[in-house]
């Protein structure tokens, strides 16, 4: 972990070109000294190694031989594909990723250390290759049961329900580990947006299904997200009472039903028969 020293820096490289999209970027990213001058940068879309200039780029994808994430294919679904690589094996992928990822990313801290986390990278692909379209990290050992580090849609796929599927499967995965998670904080405002939107509908879901009465533990217990997360959603959506020492959820169909249409969209789905997937040891 490195001290907060950088946040207070200014833009760097203001442009990146990634694949067949350029990209204006929105923070400051502490690339090496080499590319302080750099007001834009060409990263090769497949194994995220970054160059000063187009005709180096050129010349790297000639003989770059990737055509996806390095790491094991864990889930695939007509053209969506997740990949998990871990930072242990493959380093430079693991920095440049960072790197990359700063430049999206105001108040993360830049991990240097990427052996301890694995990085699942979501990528839409065609006859040319898998094109990364957003990644979450995750630790290989939390001890704040945080099941998510850092989270990001690159600019050209946000609004497009991809943040909300990484959501949901970084929620698959502890529910493969038999463990709740949590993001790990703070979250950008984008990033609450998000989480809020995606705990919103998954606990509304679970809550129009059974009339009966439903506990905070059960509903723990049935989407892998923390106690705290559910008790703070379900009281921003006034579902919550206070009893006899007691918080008791009042969950009124007319209420739910008001809270499901104003929920928007769903997101892309995580069809978890397509995960194949066993948990890091
Ligand atoms: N304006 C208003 N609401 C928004 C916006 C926006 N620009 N972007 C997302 N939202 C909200 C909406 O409620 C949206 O749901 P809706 O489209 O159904 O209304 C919801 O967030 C999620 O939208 P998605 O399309 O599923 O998410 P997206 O693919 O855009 O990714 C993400 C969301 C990952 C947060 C993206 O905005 C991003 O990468 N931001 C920059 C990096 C960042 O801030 N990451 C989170 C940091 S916190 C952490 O890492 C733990
Ligand atoms: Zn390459």
């Amino acid at each position: 972990l490195r001290e907060h020293e950088e946040f207070t820096k200014v833009k760097n490289i203001a442009t990146i070109e990634l694949g067949r999209y350029e990209i204006e970027t929105w923070y400051f990213s502490p690339f090496p000294p080499e590319y302080n001058d750099c007001l834009k940068l060409f990263f090769c879309e497949f194994c995220l190694n970054f160059m000063k200039r187009k005709e180096q780029l050129q010349r790297h994808m000639r003989k770059c031989d990737l055509k996806h994430p390095p790491g094991d294919e864990i889930y695939r679904s007509g053209t969506l594909s997740m990949f998990e690589v871990d930072g242990k094996k493959n380093k430079v992928y693991g920095q440049n990723l960072c790197y990359l990822a700063k430049l999206f990313l105001d108040h993360k801290t830049l991990y240097y250390d990427v052996d301890l986390f694995l990085f699942y990278v979501l990528c839409e692909c065609d006859d040319r290759g898998c094109h990364m379209v957003g990644y979450f990290s995750k630790e290989k050992h939390s001890e704040e049961s945080y099941n998510l580090a850092c989270i990001l849609t690159l600019p050209p796929y946000q609004r497009k329900g991809y943040g909300k599927f990484l959501i949901a499967f970084s929620y698959e995965l502890s529910k493969k580990e038999g463990k709740v998670g949590t993001p790990e904080r703070p979250l950008s405002d984008l990033g609450m947006l998000s989480y809020r939107g995606y705990w919103t509908r998954v606990l509304l879901d679970i809550l129009k299904k059974h009339k009966s009465n439903i506990s905070i533990k059960e509903l723990s217990d049935m989407t892998a997200i923390k106690a705290d997360d559910i008790l703070s959603t379900l009281q921003s959506l006034d579902l919550i009472q206070y009893r006899k020492g007691q918080h008791a959820i009042c969950a009124d169909p007319k209420v739910l039903d008001r809270h499901l249409k104003a929920a928007g969209r769903g997101g892309l789905e995580v069809d978890v028969s397509k995960l194949i997937w066993t948990p890091y040891k």
